[in-house]
């Protein structure tokens, strides 16, 4: 902790009974003040460190909020009146002076309790001063510092690259700048430093990384902004493996740092396993509730529901107490997630051979054999709930996974970190109405070195099947960050780029740059980027990003603060050659 310096010689929140006897001068805003009588008041004097009680004998107007400085003797608090709920409520200063700094007029927004996220935006100047807002900052300061020291000690060199850009596809819209000297041209603000890293790598610069601010116009949700911050890191001569190595140490440095724990070991799982037992991509591994698989147990069903080619299904532990509106409400969300519907069973005692019984609407249509194996399957009891999906494997993994989270969740602070990587996701992740496979990752992924047959001769559907060498970073069921190992070689590069439908002229034009520079000797390389932002949330035990970010935008984009975003005066806009069309 740093000494105090300048206007006090000490820090409210660190005063204790050890100081007893001490003179000391503390700075800071009137937290709460109660009179007693014309000339007794009881000031309570908070900076960022906690706050003190402060006893002063004399007249003053020191309101809330003032900010003040008191000159005083730290003693313990009279007998019965030590305050077991304030960290410094054994002591007070007493022979109290006080100098008022400044005066403030009474705040618009309390300080405690829940405020409107609005009006906590449009005062975040004083938002910031709760102690949870104080806290969130240094918590995410404290992983910036970390990450940097990690990523020194592996010999990666810190790079920045530049703020206005020509666009890069992570998959979101471009912020635009216009250009004032070249009239009807733009700059796009960087969704991420993507390809300037990989020119890194042709420099020879070994191993980049930046915390880098990426901009992206999309729809705001709990953890994502238009801007944000990521760690973007990347390096030559080697594969995923080594990646996950390094991105590994320096989250679990940064996690150690800030608990006091370090991750411990992060498992690995391909893509395929994770849809198969979580029906994510970014499972929230802190909790069980694994989709099982059932396919094969109605191989010669009557039950006309089950005659799909999949069906899984999860058990919920106790589940059976569940009332039929809450049983409704997940059904018809099934069937917004695209399923038919939503079987379940409660399991009561009485089934056949000690078996539980199921007793749910289809269970009439089920053979005993299958009234039997299901719950086994399942490893489900009486008093459990069994729940089913019967579709198209991938729609049943999709929505079982949807389920999972809404009924097993915990919030983000219950159940410390479950991190895991994710490995080996598909090249493409859809093909669009034009019949373009969309990137899973971004195009500069390297497709899997044993699926690059389907990449050249393969199409349509098929292509779906090519794996690439893209890794992600899950903790609690939020996608921290990706990463691949990148295309080195101009030719594959171009092909990626001809799959996905864009043409060489546009290839050309946006991307010959980087074709150029794969010519003169690129290494192979590979890199990652985690959400700083995201990172900083979990560790805070937030469930929203706002809450780690000093001046976030609200849900739709706007910053009440500053009145972002704004017109701009017609001078300025004839100026960068633009005109507003009348709307
Ligand atoms: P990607 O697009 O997956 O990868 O981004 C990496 C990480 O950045 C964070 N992130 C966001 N955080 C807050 N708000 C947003 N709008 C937002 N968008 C992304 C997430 C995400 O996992 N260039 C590649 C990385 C690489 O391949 O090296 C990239 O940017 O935590």
């Amino acid at each position: 902790m740093n000494e105090a310096r300048g206007l006090r010689t000490r820090y409210c929140g660190e005063l204790g009974a050890a100081d007893a006897g001490s003179p000391v001068v503390v700075c800071g805003w009137v937290d709460r003040r109660r009179t007693h009588g014309e000339h007794l008041a009881f000031l309570d004097v908070r900076d960022h460190t906690g706050v003190v009680q402060c006893v002063v004998d004399e007249r003053i107007d020191a309101r809330s909020e003032y900010v003040v400085r008191v000159a005083g003797v730290v003693r313990e608090r009279p007998e019965g009146t030590a305050n077991p709920a304030l960290a410094t409520g054994e002591i007070e200063l007493g022979d109290c002076s006080v100098e008022i700094l400044k005066r403030a007029e009474p705040i618009p927004i309390p300080l405690q309790g829940d405020v409107d996220e609005n009006l906590r935006l449009r005062y975040r100047y004083l938002d910031l001063r709760r102690a949870r807002m104080q806290r969130n900052l240094r918590i995410r300061a404290r992983v910036n510092a970390a990450i940097r020291e990690a990523m020194d000690a592996q010999g990666f060199v810190e790079v920045e690259t530049p703020m206005l850009v020509a666009s890069t596809p992570e998959g979101a819209r471009d912020f635009v700048v216009p250009s004032r000297l070249h009239p009807g041209n733009f700059y796009a603000l960087p969704q991420s430093p993507q390809l300037f890293k990989q020119l890194c790598m042709v420099g020879g610069l070994d191993r980049y990384y930046q915390i880098a601010r990426c901009l992206r116009d999309e729809d705001l949700r709990a953890d994502r902004q238009f801007e944000f911050m990521q760690l973007d890191a990347e390096a030559a001569f080697v594969g995923a493996e080594e990646v996950i190595d390094f991105i590994t140490t320096a989250v679990s440095h940064t996690v150690d740092v800030v608990t006091g724990s370090p991750l411990g070991e992060v498992p690995i799982i391909t893509w395929n396993d994770a849809m198969d037992r979580y029906g994510s991509d970014k499972p929230d591994t802190r909790f069980g509730m694994e989709l099982v698989d059932c396919t094969d147990l109605f191989a010669g069903t009557q039950a006309r529901v089950f005659q799909v080619p999949c069906v899984k299904g999860i058990t919920v532990a106790g589940g059976a107490e569940m009332g039929r509106n809450r049983i409704d409400e997940l059904t018809a969300s099934c069937k917004r997630w695209g399923a038919k519907g939503l079987a379940w069973f409660r399991l009561a005692e009485g089934g056949e051979d000690g078996a539980p019984a199921l007793d749910g609407a289809l269970s009439k249509f089920m053979s005993p054999t299958e009234q039997a194996a299901l719950p086994q399957r399942l490893g489900a009891s009486a008093g459990d709930m069994i729940m089913l999906i019967a579709d198209e494997r991938w729609l049943a993994d999709r929505v079982l996974g949807l389920l999972r989270l809404e009924l097993g969740r915990p919030p983000v602070s219950e159940g410390g970190l479950a991190p895991l990587w994710v490995v080996e996701f598909p090249l493409f992740e859809d093909i669009d109405e034009a019949g373009n496979p969309q990137p899973a990752h971004h195009p500069f992924t390297m497709p899997h070195p044993d699926d690059l047959d389907y990449l050249v001769r393969g199409g349509g559907e098929s292509l779906l099947r090519v794996r690439s060498q893209a890794y992600d970073l899950v903790i609690n069921g939020w996608e921290l960050g990706s990463g691949s190992v990148r295309i080195h070689d101009a030719a594959i590069q171009k092909q990626v780029f001809a799959t996905l439908g864009i043409d060489a002229d546009e290839v050309e034009r946006r991307f010959g740059f980087l074709l150029e520079a794969f010519g003169y000797g690129a290494p192979p390389h590979a890199g990652f980027a985690f959400g700083i932002d995201r990172l900083a949330a979990l560790l805070a035990g937030e469930e929203n990003i706002r809450e780690v970010i000093a001046f976030p935008k609200t849900q739709s984009g706007a910053d009440p603060l500053t009145s972002a975003p704004s017109l701009v005066e017609p001078a300025h806009l004839a100026e960068l050659g633009l005109r507003l069309r009348p709307s």
